[in-house]
């Protein structure tokens, strides 16, 4: 991993083995972006890679010159107003009224390791070794505003970091209205464009276009990352899939308003933005003040979407979560939330309990409804104490109850929210984002507390913190279940009015930050009506999130297979619950529920007392079997084999780092008689070791399972077989399949 800087062509080239990444300061003193993409050699001079041409009707810089306009030079940073029509990175409003700016290059550092970005959740090293930052010093010289671009380059991995600070060392206040952090000038358009689209409990769905002329975006002004879109995106070459071709993944670690953008021109030259929504943000930079946009991540691969998919996952998971529990297998949990909603009491939840822990479950979780006066959704919100009528013992006596039982207990909070019936909103109505004198809509009948103000946080921190202090919580599920209306703070002046959906999650972060820190050994899984918040801003915080209010079998498929493109497996959070299933009524097989969560974090979403003892010993079989191959499942090299989304059958699997293990699961739809004969390609084995297959004994080398296939023919092409379990067939099937390699 290098950076290297030519002085004599103004050049900057980022590479490790995987990328390069070359930018050279232009004419006009601007960082123009030369090249993205796999490694190439170093060399002094990359100028003809900077392409001119006179084009008609351009506005050129400099006079008596028809060339130079900065609508066809591929910039780094381009700021609003000086003859590039296409959107731009920055915009500043001055007092005069003016947004043109005219930032300048100043000089650059290189430095060991990467700085933390003060309050927001960003990729870290362990050591300095281990990355190295650029960082472009730019100046706007009416202004006097300082820009620093930061690029983190890290020995291992295709990938890129990125973020911007402004530092005001003007004379006078300015506005920031735009303030992205990621800017993409590539210069072809033959890419396929695929975000991850959905809403409650249909999250991530990939849809795939064609990039075109003109612009194509996702975004989100809900205040949340939210259920609808992700922040992330793809581009790809048409010719692209799974395991060749040019890909290219973008995201951002943020988990409020967002916006991703490809803008394609006129001569079919594509950039690319990513970053706060530029819409309802308006940021008042005074004299002296800084601000940091948050970090956006860029992978670049030549080897699929797989291998982007597993940078993202390497990272996600060892640069990006932190803590006691990042690289700890996830405790094999039960939540009482699809067993029994509001209605519980103490009792109820030990008999439910007890049973889990029969079976081997290790933490019981208590969801929704155990505060305040919350026995459905209209009251309750705020107000983070125990109803002695259900817990009568507080959240100590229930903690200590499930405690005894040999088993962690858990617990659910919505630390965001309130609702009007609760002894919080009534004691402080001016706490919730809302105008002065408009009526506030609701959400689920509740309001969004003012995150913005810092003693809005402390409360709220000092309800939890003391729970966690005084009773033996081992996890916590953070919910979220609307999205942020009337955004408005009583607390701040008109003229910062436009801040409060970024400060929001900046007060959200700090909660975060304050209670993890307190309290390291503390689980934490971020929730928002499921998966709602499913971004990386969170994961810096929580590693693990709720993946989707639908539990069904079959629509986990598809969610976690979207879900995988960009985040791990032991981020997803994925539970068994019962049949029919409550969100589709589906009827599923247990093995086949089964199957699907335990590519996840793994737990129970039922009462385990109402299923009969044939489908316990189920359970306590796949519990058993969770417990010895969680860490390969959780922390395995995960690849996706078959989409959901194209056919009857899916299948994905995990590998060791040393290839002596691989996990497949294989799911079919529906059921069909007179089958073909099928087959699923593995990859990533070692085609040179034989491996013993779970579920059909056949020992095969690892070049006879990736080059022609492993057998997954059943009882459905008129196979028979003694042990029925082996080769059933029927609707929603699946089976999971351990390879083993022989010891040489
Ligand atoms: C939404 C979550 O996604 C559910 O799992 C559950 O916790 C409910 N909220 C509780 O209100």
């Amino acid at each position: 991993m290098s950076i290297v800087y030519h002085e004599s062509t103004g050049t900057f080239h980022l590479y490790n083995q995987y990328i390069s990444y070359i930018m050279m300061i232009t004419e006009n003193s601007q960082p123009g972006q030369l090249y993205c993409g796999k490694r190439i050699h170093d060399k002094e001079d990359f100028s003809y890679l900077f392409e001119l041409a006179e084009r008609p009707m351009a506005s050129c810089v400099f006079e008596r010159d028809k060339v130079y306009s900065m609508a066809s030079i591929r910039q780094e940073y381009p700021a609003y107003g000086n003859g590039d029509y296409r959107h731009p990175a920055v915009e500043i409003l001055q007092q005069n009224g003016s947004r043109i700016s005219e930032f300048r290059y100043e000089g650059y550092q290189i430095s060991p390791g990467k700085p933390k970005l003060p309050g927001l959740p960003a990729l870290y090293t362990e050591d300095d070794a281990e990355a190295q930052t650029l960082t472009l010093t730019m100046r706007d010289a009416l202004t006097g505003i300082r820009m620093e671009l930061f690029y983190t380059i890290f020995e291992k991995g295709g990938l890129l970091a990125r973020s911007v600070r402004f530092i005001n060392e003007g004379a006078e206040a300015v506005h920031l209205t735009r303030a992205m952090s990621l800017c993409l000038d590539l210069p072809d358009s033959e890419y396929d464009w695929i975000q991850f689209s959905g809403t409650w409990s249909r999250e991530r769905t990939p849809r795939v276009r064609r990039l075109e002329h003109g612009i194509q975006a996702v975004d989100s002004m809900r205040g949340n990352s939210s259920h609808e879109q992700n922040p992330f995106v793809i581009l790809k070459r048409p010719t692209a899939d799974e395991f060749q071709g040019e890909v290219f993944g973008f995201s951002f670690i943020y988990s409020g308003n967002f916006q991703i953008q490809a803008e394609v021109d006129a001569y079919r030259v594509t950039r690319l933005l990513v970053g706060l929504h530029p819409e309802r943000f308006d940021w008042k930079l005074d004299v002296g003040e800084t601000f940091q946009t948050p970090e956006a991540v860029m992978v670049y691969s030549d080897r699929g979407m797989n291998d982007m998919s597993q940078t993202f996952h390497t990272f996600y998971q060892k640069r990006l979560a932190r803590g006691y529990w990042r690289d700890r297998v996830r405790p094999i949990l039960i939540n009482n939330w699809e067993a029994t909603y509001y209605d519980f009491d103490e009792d109820k939840l030990a008999v439910i309990a007890s049973k889990a822990k029969e079976c081997g479950v290790e933490l019981f979780v208590l969801d929704d409804g155990w505060f305040g006066a919350r026995r459905d959704d209209h009251a309750g919100l705020g107000d983070w104490v125990a109803a002695k009528e259900l817990l009568p013992n507080g959240i100590t006596g229930v903690a200590d109850r499930i405690e005894s039982l040999g088993m962690k207990f858990g617990l659910w909070i919505e630390p965001e929210m309130v609702n009007a019936d609760s002894d919080l909103y009534r004691a402080h109505p001016d706490w919730v984002l809302s105008v002065p004198g408009r009526s506030m809509t609701h959400g689920r009948y509740q309001y969004v507390l003012d995150f913005s103000r810092k003693e809005v946080v402390d409360h709220i921190y000092g309800m939890i913190a003391r729970i966690l202090r005084e009773a033996k919580v081992s996890y916590i599920k953070w919910d979220m279940n609307r999205c942020i209306t009337e955004c408005f703070s009583r607390a701040y002046p008109a003229d910062r009015q436009g801040e409060i959906f970024h400060r929001y999650i900046l007060g959200v972060y700090d909660l975060y930050e304050r209670l993890t820190t307190a309290f390291p050994e503390v689980l934490f899984e971020s929730c928002a009506s499921g998966g709602a918040r499913f971004d990386p801003g969170m994961l810096y915080y929580a590693p693990q999130c709720w993946t989707s209010d639908d539990s069904d079998a079959i629509e986990r498929l598809k969610i976690q297979y979207g879900t995988s493109m960009c985040y791990p497996v032991s981020s997803m959070g994925a539970h068994v619950s019962v049949v029919p299933n409550h969100q589709v009524h589906r009827m599923t097989p247990l093995h086949t529920r089964a199957n699907v969560a335990c590519f996840g974090t793994f737990g129970y979403e039922l009462d385990l007392n109402r299923l009969p003892e044939e489908e316990i010993a189920q359970v306590k079989g796949q519990i058993a079997f969770m417990k010895t191959w969680r860490h390969l499942l959780q922390f395995g090299i995960f690849y996706r084999l078959k989409s959901p989304f194209e056919g009857n059958e899916a299948a994905w699997m995990v590998v060791s780092p040393d290839r002596k293990t691989a996990i497949v699961g294989w799911y079919r739809i529906l059921n069909t008689v007179n089958n073909s004969f099928s087959r699923v390609r593995l990859v990533g084995l070692n085609p040179d070791y034989c491996y013993h297959n779970s579920v059909s004994g056949v020992d095969a080398y690892g070049d006879e399972l990736m080059y022609l296939g492993m057998q997954t023919t059943d009882e459905s092409a008129g196979v028979r077989s003694e042990d029925t379990d082996l080769l059933r067939s029927m609707d929603f099937d699946s089976r999971i399949y351990v390879l083993t390699a022989a010891e040489e």
